[in-house]
């Protein structure tokens, strides 16, 4: 094993040693980006509210380790947890797994070299808790991760392909993916519909279906929790919330038809111009609100450096669950109106004293999402002129 000139960071409750390299990238010797510290808050918070739910002993699979730091965290920081397995194919990744677990004074976690899908099938049915995070798009190994998968499992999942995902590059989305994505103004939701959607029909082979628990896009990548559950007739159902996102970019309606195989329409209902449609993707919800709220009370008993970052992501996306698919992005409809825009918060009140549902988005600070349709929406907007 070569040597290298390393670096001790802490996490959490835990400490983490890596070669020392000069920018995240997946040419470093041991992958550790310190921008997805928030992600790994809020698995430990996920994780840990899903073993309180479930009330047993947890065994997690960590399957691509990179230095081990989310399966020794995992240990390290959540109650309840029984053997946790941390797979990487690199082997000075699982050099530095082995190292780190001692360093955290750790028993009950095996170290493996195998590819990722591979490790799956290997331990087909053994895990609580998988944790897929790849270099780019999980695709290759949501078949294993559906084959392997336990009834009543949790499934994490992060994608950091969002270009493919928002549409920025289309044919990569539908190559991975097998869906059109289309870059609109809330391309991040339809992108992770897609990849929710994706999950689901993957799944359902095996009749197996999703519950989504939480989502969010933050930076440069797309992060799942779903709950995996069993049975045919249950998938068939729950397929029914696989559908499209038709968009007009005229005049900034959109319209959502749920089935695979829904007719669509082609026509804007509002002012005649062509639409565009994205997906097939997820049109069931992306948020569970007693999930995140059992997310946020565990985030009182967890040592969390992003606490403050990660108690405002959920509250935001704890709002969002009662809210309907898409947004709006008010800047863009003032634009297309050649309007200043008002400000955020009247619009929102505006438009609740009118009876809509106006809910912000933690997918963009200028996005509402809400019932109300593109012309209530430009009602609002001028009528809220003389504010400005
Ligand atoms: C994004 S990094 C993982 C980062 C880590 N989960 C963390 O939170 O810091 C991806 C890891 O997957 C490993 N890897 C790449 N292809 C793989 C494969 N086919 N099977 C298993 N591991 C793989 C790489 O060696 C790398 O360590």
């Amino acid at each position: 094993m070569e040597e290298y000139k390393t670096k001790i960071i802490e996490e959490g409750l835990t400490k983490i040693e890596f070669p020392e390299f000069d920018k995240v990238s997946s040419d470093a010797p041991v992958f550790y980006n310190p921008h997805m510290e928030l992600n790994r808050d809020l698995s430990i918070l996920a994780i840990q509210t899903f073993q309180k739910e479930q009330d047993r002993e947890l065994n997690i699979c960590d399957l691509f380790g990179g230095s081990g730091i989310r399966g020794i965290r995992y240990k390290n920081e959540i109650d309840g947890v029984g053997e946790v397995f941390i797979n990487d194919i690199s082997e000075v990744a699982n050099h530095y797994e082995r190292h780190n677990i001692e360093l955290n004074n750790l028993s009950d976690i095996e170290v493996h070299q195998h590819d990722a899908s591979m490790f799956l099938r290997m331990k087909r049915g053994e895990f609580d808790v998988i944790d897929i995070d790849p270099f780019g798009t999980p695709s290759p190994f949501l078949d294993s991760a559906g084959y392997c998968s336990r009834r009543d499992s949790l499934l994490c999942v992060t994608a950091t392909d969002t270009s493919a995902l928002c549409g920025t590059y289309k044919e990569p989305c539908i190559r991975k993916y097998n869906a059109k994505p289309y870059k609109s103004e809330y391309c991040h939701e339809t992108g992770i519909r897609i990849l929710a959607g994706f999950v689901a029909l993957t799944l359902s082979k095996y009749a197996k279906c999703i519950e989504v628990k939480m989502s969010h896009s933050t930076e440069h990548y797309m992060r799942l929790y779903i709950e995996v559950k069993k049975g045919s007739k249950r998938t068939d159902e729950t397929l029914k919330n696989i559908g499209y996102v038709s968009h007009c970019k005229h005049c900034l309606h959109r319209q959502t038809s749920m089935g695979l195989a829904s007719a669509i329409d082609e026509v804007c209902p509002v002012c005649g111009e062509k639409l565009i449609h994205a997906g097939p993707l997820w049109l069931g919800p992306i948020q569970n609100s007693e999930f995140i709220q059992k997310m946020i009370d565990e985030a009182d008993n967890k040592q969390i450096n992003s606490k403050k970052e990660a108690l405002r992501l959920l509250n935001k996306c704890l709002e969002e669950a009662s809210a309907p698919a898409t947004f709006f992005d008010v800047h863009k409809i003032c634009k297309s109106l050649k309007i200043s825009a008002p400000k955020f918060d009247l619009i929102l009140d505006e438009l609740k004293k009118e009876g809509f549902i106006a809910i912000k988005t933690h997918f963009n600070p200028l996005g509402v999402k809400t019932d109300a349709t593109i012309k209530n929406i430009q009602e609002v907007l001028i009528k809220l002129q003389d504010t400005i």
